[in-house]
């Protein structure tokens, strides 16, 4: 884990309301896993103070060498938006790689990818850390949910992967109007998975984990907390293990992802 003052390389708008930064990095970051974040801070004078939490989207190699990092976010509140107005030579402060990320076998071909909004953002490291495992990514798919077209990001980044796409919004402005998770367990009648990688919201995690236990797919998923500290000091990002309500586990550190079977979902 690095502690360090970076700079911005680029902070590019890509939807309406989403974003795409590159932030140079430690050589270290070239071992991140995908699933890892970092716990990102600005400039005191003009941010908030706690540190907010990013997915790695991608790390950014020169000759092979981990120069950089870019993370893909939606502007939500306060920290975000003041993200969004940073620009290219300025200063942040990041903490990380942290957490565990997914795990990636070279064994499992058939790979079913869920995506949520902005639950997209660490799966195209996730895709990435696949071909690099030998993973042939014509048997993967990614499924690709979000409220409308401008919800829908990476589809390109895919598709030039190699990966098919489905697409799904709640507007029906692109894709199937239904909830992602609906061609999900359409997919998995006429062909099973072997293993299923989620991120996105909670319910549509739910509702994953329903669908992997219900055909006896291995599952992992990656959960959003409210972290304060990403480290283990605050609690902030506490969990409910599944079967044992006095058991409480770390999203920052436990996480943020699980085998589907682990957490309990209130
Ligand atoms: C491990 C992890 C990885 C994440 N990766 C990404 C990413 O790659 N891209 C991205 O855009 N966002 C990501 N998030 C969510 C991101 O951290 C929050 O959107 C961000 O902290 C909001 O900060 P803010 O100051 O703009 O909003 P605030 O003003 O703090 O809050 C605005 C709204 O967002 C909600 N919110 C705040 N923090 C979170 C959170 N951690 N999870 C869910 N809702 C939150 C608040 O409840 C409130 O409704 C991730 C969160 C976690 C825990
Ligand atoms: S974010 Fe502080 S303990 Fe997890």
């Amino acid at each position: 884990m690095f502690q360090e003052n970076v700079q911005i390389l680029w902070n590019k708008k890509i939807g309406p309301s989403y974003y795409c930064i590159g932030l140079t990095c430690h050589e270290g970051y070239g071992m991140a896993k995908p699933g890892q974040f970092i716990m990102l801070r600005l400039p005191a004078k003009t941010a908030p103070f706690l540190r907010r939490p990013f997915s790695i989207h991608r790390i950014i190699t020169t000759d092979d060498r981990a120069t950089g990092i870019e993370l893909l976010y939606k502007v939500v509140g306060d920290g975000t938006d003041k993200l969004s107005r940073c620009r290219q030579g300025d200063s942040a402060d990041i903490l990380g790689p942290l957490g565990n990320g997914f795990s990636v076998f070279d064994n499992y071909q058939r790979i079913a990818i869920v995506a949520g909004g902005i639950g997209v953002a660490p799966m195209l490291f996730l895709a990435i850390a696949l071909q690099t495992k030998g993973v042939d990514l014509s048997k993967c798919t990614v499924f690709l949910g979000g409220n409308s077209t401008d919800d829908l990001l990476c589809r390109d980044d895919f598709n030039r992967l190699g990966i098919r796409t489905h697409v799904t919004t709640d507007d029906g402005s692109a894709g199937d109007q239904c909830f992602v998770t609906h061609p999900l367990e359409m997919a998995l009648e006429k062909n099973r998975a072997d293993i299923i990688y989620a991120c996105g919201p909670m319910e549509m995690l739910k509702c994953v984990v329903g669908i992997a236990a219900k055909h006896k797919i291995p599952c992992q998923i990656s959960i959003e907390t409210i972290m304060a500290c990403g480290m283990g000091a605050c609690l902030g990002c506490a969990v409910e293990k599944k079967d044992d309500a006095s058991i409480y586990m770390h999203a920052c550190m436990d996480g943020p992802v699980f085998e589907a079977d682990a957490l309990k979902f209130n």
